[in-house]
């Protein structure tokens, strides 16, 4: 069905048969020439300062499938698919075969509620990559059953979803009881619920934590939902949530090495308002330097949003067994562990992070081929 054309100072308007409408500044349609994108990378080739930022077609008609647009600066007319350009008009956002919405939860979730998938599945099949992949983002938790018995079966999965995220903590770290520890997590102590490294200037997207053995007594696992924390605090809390949502708190690592520091708040919201990240770790938080006049108003937030990630209401505990691995996005899901006793038994995890980007890029390729 084509749509009527109609053309305006500085926009054309086209509006559908069946009531659909897009307004198209003329600068857009000049700068999103199909013609001006490179032919092999599908780059954007054109220059912008190369016309007047007031240009307007010198003539302007549908004909047959396409909207056909003259300019003064080029001879052959723009050609615009009418299915394309009625899906990509501008004021709407681009559809992205990786925006997958959270399902935020709470600890009604029970151990026994977190996705499990199968590692061979993921390994061999990519409509299994693929379904995982979008049950992990869903939750921000899934576990992967049936690993090998191999220190490297856990990086195999996660090279199934793109480039490891290397740290100052390595490609991978073991989370074992270490004689000199730099970091809590190699000690046999507990893990109070965290998220990792937000003393980076990006703090690793997805966790990978590959459970080889876990024979102690103790060392159980623990998560939390900071998605589902957040929101609640916003809804019962508002004066918290903006503490949360604008403070931003220092955090530092340091060893004999490297002295790595940023600052960020606990919770960020996107462009659209919603809770895109959490980054909350009392052990790296540095020595706090807000003004004096603020310091109340944030330990109350902040303390009030540390009770609720250990509140059963939110947390949920589950043992890992040795051939299972836990994928969490740490950006959002919080985890931590009881204590254990090395004396009792063996525990070692095997870990590494993917970042976000990689992630949705497999979902979006791997949903092209699905196409
Ligand atoms: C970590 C961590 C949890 C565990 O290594 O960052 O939180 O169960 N480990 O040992
Ligand atoms: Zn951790």
């Amino acid at each position: 069905m084509q749509p009527s054309l109609t053309l305006g100072a500085e926009s054309l308007e086209l509006r559908w048969p069946d009531g659909t409408a897009g307004t198209f500044p003329f600068i857009w349609l000049r700068d999103t020439d199909p013609a001006g994108f490179h032919p092999q990378t599908g780059e954007r080739a054109f220059d912008l300062t190369s016309v007047p930022l007031d240009i307007a077609p010198q003539a302007a008609e549908v004909e047959g499938d396409a909207l056909l647009l003259t300019w003064p600066d080029q001879e052959a007319p723009s050609r615009f698919d009418l299915n394309w350009i009625k899906a990509n008009r501008p004021g709407r956002p681009r559809p992205d075969p990786a925006d997958v919405a959270p399902v935020a939860w709470r600890g009604d979730l029970g151990g026994a509620g977190v996705p499990h998938r199968d590692a061979d599945a993921i390994l061999t099949d990519d409509a299994a990559l693929t379904d995982w992949l979008d049950v992990t983002k869903r939750y921000g938790l899934s576990i992967v059953d049936g690993l090998a018995d191999d220190p490297e079966a856990g990086m195999a999965v996660a090279r199934r979803v793109g480039h490891l995220r290397e740290t100052n903590f390595g490609l991978t770290f073991e989370v074992v009881s270490k004689p000199d520890p730099n970091n809590l997590a190699y000690t046999s102590d507990a893990l109070p619920l965290h998220t990792d490294l937000t003393n980076q200037e990006l703090p690793p997207g997805y966790q990978f934590l590959h459970c080889i053995a876990n024979g102690a007594q103790g060392g159980g696992s623990t998560f939390c939902d900071g998605v589902a924390v957040a929101e609640d605090l916003r809804a019962h809390d508002r004066q918290a949530f903006e503490v949360l949502s604008a403070v931003t708190v220092p955090f530092r690592f340091h060893d004999a090495e490297t002295d790595i520091r940023s600052r960020k708040t606990v919770i960020t919201l996107d462009t659209r308002g919603d809770v895109s990240e959490i980054c909350f770790n009392a052990h790296l938080a540095d020595i706090l330097d807000l003004e004096p006049d603020q310091m109340t108003a944030f330990y109350r937030a902040y303390r009030r949003f540390m009770e609720m990630t250990r509140d059963p209401a939110y947390r949920i505990a589950l043992r890992l067994s040795a051939g299972q691995m836990v994928v969490f996005d740490n950006r959002r899901v919080l985890h931590g562990r009881e204590a254990f006793d090395p004396s009792t038994g063996y525990r070692h995890l095997r870990g590494c992070y993917v970042d976000r980007g990689e992630w949705d890029s497999r979902l979006r390729v791997l949903r092209r081929a699905a196409e």
